[in-house]
């Protein structure tokens, strides 16, 4: 595809979210997220797709096949249409690319089958999932995890933001209705694969002949509050021997995070925190965090958790703190569809297929539909962050390759 075709298209959606300092502030449900929706909403229409919104606020734009679908009865799907897409929402300060890629990169694959004339013998659909990053409500893939009914919907619309706004009224204010949230078993029985392209987050592409890769698994991963509960007190007059300060407790868990994390082969990090009272001069009477922790298989995970939580326990006992775990969300261990990796990697001409420890909307659904994933390079290798990159050549080449699978999985 012409690398010119792609900027113009990229450039549109680029604007939507900006913060200064180039980072992207893209939460579900707020003004710009519903920019993107809208957008998205344009361009289904520009091209005469079929647009819809299921039950969860995730978008879908329908390139329908003309004529009655051909049945190959050996197909385990024999109707079943083939989804592409990806998410708008960022985490604070994000990257660009992680999820409007694999939609901008979806919408112009179309255009590209479009183009050659190509005529789909099974519905081909992009997608938008809600809220991928939990950069707002705290639980990622939320759109995804509701859709497959991983997510209680009662659980899901009492999940509050930062400032305390609850899911249903976040979405009751964007004109959205939070009493329809809920499982679709049946949309996702009308699927028959899930691809998603998305920007690679980290350098393992550097230096390959290969702009484009392609996912084999995704690390278990998950997400835990830990709050630390002392007792305020004043930071001058108040003797070392006799404070409980959950601080201390706190800074003691984010080393120890890193090092159970190190001993055992995987990665742990603490990237969120909030202290009460938050004041220079007292001693504080809460820390909450949130831990973030993941490795290439489920032991490793739950050595990295169980050595964190008697290292952080023994610590707290120390220091006259109580120290308290609440599991937000986890993520098993999720490895894609064997055949549809090998198709698409030989598809591509021998493309490098890769683990991540990233969380996607794929991995949810693929324990519903045989998915794959896309990676197209990234030279920073950065990602969650301003740096994240790609060049318009390899963003290119990564339409490319997503209107290759589409062709020859549904034309
Ligand atoms: C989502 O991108 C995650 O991996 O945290
Ligand atoms: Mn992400
Ligand atoms: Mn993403
Ligand atoms: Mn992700």
């Amino acid at each position: 595809m012409d690398t010119g075709e792609f900027h113009r298209l990229w450039s549109e959606l680029l604007p939507i979210g900006k913060a200064e300092g180039g980072g992207y502030l893209r939460f579900s449900w707020t003004e710009a997220d519903l920019d993107c929706r809208t957008w998205f909403h344009d361009q289904s229409k520009r091209r005469g797709l079929r647009f819809e919104e299921d039950r969860n606020g995730n978008l879908y734009a329908w390139w329908d096949p003309e004529k009655e679908p051909v049945q190959d009865p050996e197909a385990p799907h024999p109707h079943g249409a083939v989804l592409t897409g990806s998410h708008f929402d960022s985490v604070p300060h994000g990257g660009a690319y992680d999820g409007p890629l694999g939609i901008v990169s979806a919408f112009l694959a179309v255009d590209q089958l479009r183009t050659e004339g190509a005529m789909p013998k099974r519905p081909i659909g992009i997608a938008a999932f809600t809220e991928e990053e939990g950069g707002r409500f705290g639980v990622p893939c939320l759109g995804s995890r509701l859709l497959t009914g991983v997510l209680e919907p009662d659980r899901a619309r009492a999940l509050t933001d930062p400032d305390g706004i609850t899911l249903a009224e976040a979405m009751d204010a964007a004109g959205a209705d939070p009493d329809s949230l809920g499982p679709e078993p049946e949309r996702l029985q009308r699927l028959a694969a899930f691809v998603e392209l998305h920007i690679e987050q980290g350098r393992a592409l550097d230096g390959s002949e290969s702009p484009v890769a392609v996912a084999s698994a995704i690390w278990p991963h998950g997400r835990w509050r830990v709050t630390f509960t002392g007792e305020a007190d004043h930071a001058g007059t108040t003797r070392l021997p006799d404070r409980r300060d959950p601080m201390l407790t706190f800074a003691f868990a984010v080393l120890a995070a890193r090092k159970e994390a190190r001993l055992a082969g995987g990665v742990a990090t603490v990237g969120r925190v909030e202290v009460e009272p938050n004041a220079t001069n007292a001693i504080a009477a809460k820390v909450t965090a949130w831990l973030d922790a993941r490795a290439p298989d489920e032991a490793v995970l739950g050595e990295i958790l169980s050595g964190f939580e008697s290292k952080v326990t023994e610590r707290a006992g120390r220091d006259g703190t109580r120290v308290a775990i609440h599991p937000e969300s986890e993520t098993p261990i999720v490895e894609f569809d064997a055949s549809l990796r090998d198709r698409i990697a030989a598809l591509l001409g021998g493309a490098p297929v890769l683990p991540t420890a990233a969380g996607h909307d794929a991995g949810v659904l693929s324990a519903h539909v045989p998915t794959a994933m896309l990676f197209v390079r990234n030279p920073t290798g950065v990602s969650h962050a301003p740096g994240e990159a790609a060049s318009d050549e390899d963003c290119a080449a990564g339409v490319d390759a997503l209107a290759a699978v589409l062709r020859d999985l549904a034309c």
